[in-house]
């Protein structure tokens, strides 16, 4: 079935509108001005879709997602926008990402309010009307079932199925603590890519590791897509935007601000001119220690608690630690840090999503970039 919201067609997922999807892709293609979108279940009728963009000349950007979308999607897609004519965006939450021991039950699905952002920012888009600016074509929904045809996704690490391992990148930073996180990462990657053929894919800076990854897998592998990475979305304040963030509540995220000015004291002191280990990461550290003790200092119904995962100094290319940061290569600082559970909320209190119940982990980088 299809509706119409604000002159814009989308798609519920009944079996009779994914036929609807399939017999229309072409619709799509010859009608580039309109601001409709098709939500796509399966692969054939996609890429159905996608021949005939090829066919017609035009370009196709894919942003690959989880939903709960945010403005960092959203500027991913504008980016998208500038480079090509149609854009594809996923929503999956990939089970293969999430460890065993990780909730994938609890990761935020905000179906209804993700197609709403999209068509009201592919209205945006049709409204700038500046020549080639492209708009959103597909949405690229898939099933559990559509995405591991064959074995039902695993999260063990010696689980069996097709996996796509990147090493020894994957098991480093983030891999310490979330050991099967970035073979699912590769591996869905891949398929989304192979369902979709983009062009050109976009990803966020926010997932630094996730970007190198997925730099290496498409040199590695000789895919035929080119890989952009767009500059982190922040709070005004400088918090990275991301779809866990509605989990924090308010205690939670005036501490764990701290992940941002960790990186930024480290930052300043490179900007500063300093170059070692001890010095850059002596600046994070001094201020992840100071917050956590006046935090434990303080009682269960005023204190938001973390432990800091890691504070990385690393090589761009390869992840690996750095002792001296080369002035002509640069660096990446980043961070995770694991809020715990509220101990105790207070009357009124705005604990987040969860009740503050939810761990949350919190993961950000900032880019030295070489000197001059
Ligand atoms: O960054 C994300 O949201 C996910 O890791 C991705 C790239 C969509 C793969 O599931």
């Amino acid at each position: 079935m299809s509706r119409l919201v604000n002159g814009v067609r989308s798609f519920s997922t009944t079996a009779s509108s994914l036929l609807a999807d399939a017999t229309s892709a072409s619709r799509s293609v010859t009608q580039p001005s309109s601001s409709s979108f098709q939500v796509f279940r399966d692969v054939p009728s996609l890429r159905q879709l996608r021949h005939q963009l090829l066919k017609n000349e035009r370009t196709v950007g894919f942003v690959p997602t989880m939903g709960a979308l945010h403005e960092g999607h959203l500027s991913l897609i504008r980016e998208a926008a500038r480079e090509n004519t149609d854009i594809f965006v996923s929503i999956f939450v990939n089970p293969t990402q999430f460890g065993v021991n990780e909730d994938l039950s609890s990761y935020p699905r905000t179906w209804d309010s993700d197609v709403e952002k999209l068509e009201k920012l592919n209205d945006e888009l049709g409204r700038t009307g500046a020549p080639g600016a492209g708009q959103i074509t597909a949405i690229f929904a898939p099933t559990s079932k559509v995405m591991y045809p064959t074995l039902p996704p695993s999260s063990e690490i010696d689980g069996q199925g097709s996996f796509v391992t990147i090493t020894p990148l994957s098991s480093k930073l983030e891999g310490g603590s979330r050991p099967v996180f970035f073979r699912g990462v590769a591996t869905v990657c891949m398929k989304l890519f192979n369902a979709t053929t983009p062009d050109r894919v976009y990803f966020g800076q926010k997932d630094v590791q996730q970007t190198v990854i997925i730099k290496r897998m498409v040199q590695d592998f000789l895919l035929d897509t080119k890989v952009r990475i767009i500059s982190t979305s922040r709070e005004a304040d400088g918090l990275a935007l991301s779809s866990r963030n509605v989990y924090l509540g308010d205690r939670r995220r005036a501490v764990g601000l701290t992940i941002y000015k960790a990186l930024k004291a480290a930052e300043d002191a490179y900007l500063s001119g300093k170059s070692t280990r001890a010095d850059i990461l002596g600046a994070a550290r001094s201020i992840t220690d100071r917050v956590l003790s006046e935090q434990e200092a303080l009682s269960p119904s005023e204190r938001a608690l973390f432990e800091v995962d890691y504070i990385s100094l690393a090589d761009p290319d390869t992840l690996d630690e750095l002792d001296l940061v080369d002035s002509a290569k640069g660096g990446v600082l980043s961070a995770a840090l694991k809020m715990a559970p509220l101990e105790e909320n207070k009357p009124g209190e705005d604990c987040g999503l969860g009740e503050g119940k939810v761990p949350v982990r919190l993961i950000d980088n900032l880019i030295l970039q070489p000197r001059a």
